[in-house]
């Protein structure tokens, strides 16, 4: 693991903990080309300097990180939360009595009901959502606000299910509605080389059907492998073409602002842990109310003084048709705590940042070569910055082109104190295993370099030698 210095720099990547005066020199030479590396950075990227605002908070409020030595760069699975999010939900939790806000007349259930009602507002607020035009329904995930989506579109043998290939593995499941009410079923793939989606094979694939009914197009915003960002005018061009749009958020949200006073999908999935850290267990399908009147739930847990039992529910579609149960009340409120710490940092300011960072290591990446002039690293999808959110794929290969196991790099690079993700990447269409970093609200040039700095130790050496380094 890493240490921290008195100035808050990180003074080696990885070496062991040891008092030998060639340690020492190490870690002199490294941390004085970590500020080399800084200055290059500023040089090359002068906007940089203008997020500055970013690493005061990562030292604020993200200090555990350094303390705890940690490179964390695997925020396209989790977001980091802030020391204030806790801070500012735990006041809020200590000043006053919750109760249930199904208990709907008493004061302390009114309370709860007013904070859930609150961050619903703030959920619109944010996304630039017109209250008239989307309804807001909370779940525990993403893939919880696919599932509602796929459990009550009305398929039958007449609908058509298009997907891209690069969706998350959650959106396979709505397929197995799809194919047991007889739908079609059908793939968009991505270009082996570059991971999109060509727009030509997607607005053949929209024509194709001018549908009797309305089929249901689902793809991510930003892939969460490849970090592909597809075109979000596919959204208005599928409408145009009668198929309601289910787009999958998740990926992109954490980084990028999704205005859905410019974009109208029908249906959007996204989960809050992603983009701030706390809660986990909240996300939301933000659903266009006119689409939500076209799906039918397959059941219907409206409480009983709204509805005749054994009868179908009289009630007009509204968010609390879909959500089940008990809310999680205590926790939603924290997502207005997450949103609200975004929006006073940017969207803007943090995906330049990020953007930059992104760039940066894909060119490094890219620059590692072994003594024989062979590459270090393999990356998939883009090589540049251009539509794609911060997460980089991408193996290791030895000098003699062998791929290292990704899942053994994994190991490697935690005794580092670097997260990064490997394996087989819930996906049906992408490269099974592989290894993929990607940067969040709390990333920084440090982490960035730390990486590198691994990826430079491989140099050289075997895949066996990568994967084991015992044996190096
Ligand atoms: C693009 C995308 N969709 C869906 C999911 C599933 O999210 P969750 O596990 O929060 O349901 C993920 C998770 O990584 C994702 O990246």
């Amino acid at each position: 693991m890493n240490k921290v210095d008195t100035a808050g720099n990180r003074e080696s990547i990885g070496a062991p903990v040891s008092s030998s005066p060639g340690r020492h020199s190490l870690i002199r030479r490294r941390s004085t080309s970590l500020t080399a590396g800084r200055s290059e950075l500023l040089t090359k990227y002068p906007e940089y300097a203008a997020t500055h605002a970013i690493d005061e908070l990562r030292s604020r409020e993200f200090d555990r990180l350094d303390r705890l030595g940690h490179v964390y760069l695997d925020y396209a699975a989790g977001g980091l939360y802030a020391e204030a999010e806790l801070h500012d939900y735990y006041a809020s939790l200590r000043g006053d009595v919750f109760g249930n806000p199904h208990s709907t007349a008493h004061l302390t259930a009114l309370a709860s009901a007013a904070r859930v009602a609150q961050t619903r507002a703030d959920i619109l607020s944010f996304f630039n959502a017109a209250s008239d035009e989307y309804a807001v329904i909370f779940t525990p995930n993403t893939t919880g606000a696919l599932k509602l989506v796929g459990e009550s579109f009305p398929f039958t043998s007449e609908h058509h299910l298009l997907l891209t290939s690069d969706n998350h593995h959650s959106v396979n499941g709505i397929r197995e509605y799809a194919r047991r009410a007889g739908a079609t079923v059908r793939y968009l793939d991505v270009d082996p080389i570059d991971l999109r989606v060509e727009d030509t094979i997607v607005s053949e694939a929209l024509v194709y059907q001018e549908a009797e009914v309305e089929g249901l197009f689902v793809f991510p915003a930003q892939a969460n492998w490849s970090g592909v960002k597809h075109p979000l005018r596919w959204i208005g061009e599928a409408q145009r073409h009668g198929w309601l749009v289910l787009l999958d958020a998740a990926s992109f949200t954490p980084s990028s602002h999704l205005d859905l006073g410019k974009y109208h999908p029908d249906f959007v999935a996204l989960s809050f842990y992603k983009m701030f850290g706390h809660p986990t267990g909240v996300g939301c399908l933000l659903a266009r109310k006119a689409a939500l009147s076209k799906l039918q739930r397959p059941w219907s847990s409206t409480a009983p003084d709204r509805a005749v039992p054994g009868q179908p529910s009289a009630q007009p579609p509204s968010s609390a048709n879909f959500e089940d149960g008990s809310l999680n009340y205590l926790s939603i409120p924290a997502v207005s705590i997450g949103l609200h710490q975004l929006s006073e940092i940017g969207m803007g300011l943090i995906q330049t940042r990020l953007m930059i960072l992104t760039e940066w290591l894909l060119t490094e990446l890219q620059g590692l070569t072994h003594s024989n002039g062979t590459p270090v690293a393999v990356v998939y999808g883009p090589k540049h910055v251009q539509a794609r959110g911060p997460t980089i794929l991408f193996n290791l290969v030895d000098p003699n082109g062998v791929l290292a196991d990704g899942t053994a790099i994994e190991q490697h690079a935690n005794l580092q104190g670097i997260s990064l993700r490997t394996g087989c990447l819930l996906n049906a269409g992408g490269p099974t295993e592989a290894v993929r970093a990607s940067l969040g609200l709390a990333s920084n040039f440090d982490d960035c370099f730390a990486l590198i700095d691994f990826l430079k130790q491989q140099t050289d050496l075997t895949a066996q030698e990568m994967a084991n380094p015992l044996l190096s």
